[in-house]
């Protein structure tokens, strides 16, 4: 029987994993940056799609859900909805069709626009852990 906690392949995994959450616990790297992206307006456009009903979002008083998770430090998050790397594209994305992303997600499609959805992922990335 070949002892599974240390394959090569498991071995190789675990360094990959360790090179990739020292990268992240970084603290001096820049923070993600979505070029022309207003992150005041972002914050606008929360209060008025309604994200408040599901998710706890710093800067917004009302409403504050809980189906989705609270947001704050999002923008040192490593991963969106713990499956896709945290990149601006792929949260974009994310924040118009969830359901393209991960067919089974709780979080619906939004109205926003790409350009909208670029200014509250630009919000989202001001998030940092406190
Ligand atoms: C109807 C409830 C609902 C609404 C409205 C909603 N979300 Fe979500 N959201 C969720 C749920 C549930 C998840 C978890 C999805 C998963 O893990 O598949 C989620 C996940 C997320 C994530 C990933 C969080 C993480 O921990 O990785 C972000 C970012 C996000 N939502 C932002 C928003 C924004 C911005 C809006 C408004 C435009 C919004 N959501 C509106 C329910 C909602």
């Amino acid at each position: 029987m070949n002892g599974r906690a240390t394959s090569p392949w498991r071995m190789g995994m675990m360094a990959a994993l360790i090179a990739f959450l020292s990268a992240c616990s970084d603290k001096s790297r820049p923070a993600r940056q979505i070029a022309g992206a207003d992150p005041s307006r972002g914050l606008e456009l929360i209060d008025q799609v309604g994200c408040g009903a599901c998710h706890v979002i710093p800067g917004l008083a009302w409403p504050q859900g809980r189906t989705g998770g609270s947001l704050e430090g999002f923008g040192e998050r490593p991963l969106i909805a713990g499956r896709f790397p945290n990149q601006p594209g792929t949260l974009v994305a994310w924040l118009r069709d969830p359901p393209s992303l991960s067919p089974n997600t709780a979080m619906p499609p939004t109205p926003l626009s790409e350009a909208q959805a670029r200014d509250v992922a630009a919000y989202l990335y001001s998030l940092d852990e406190r």
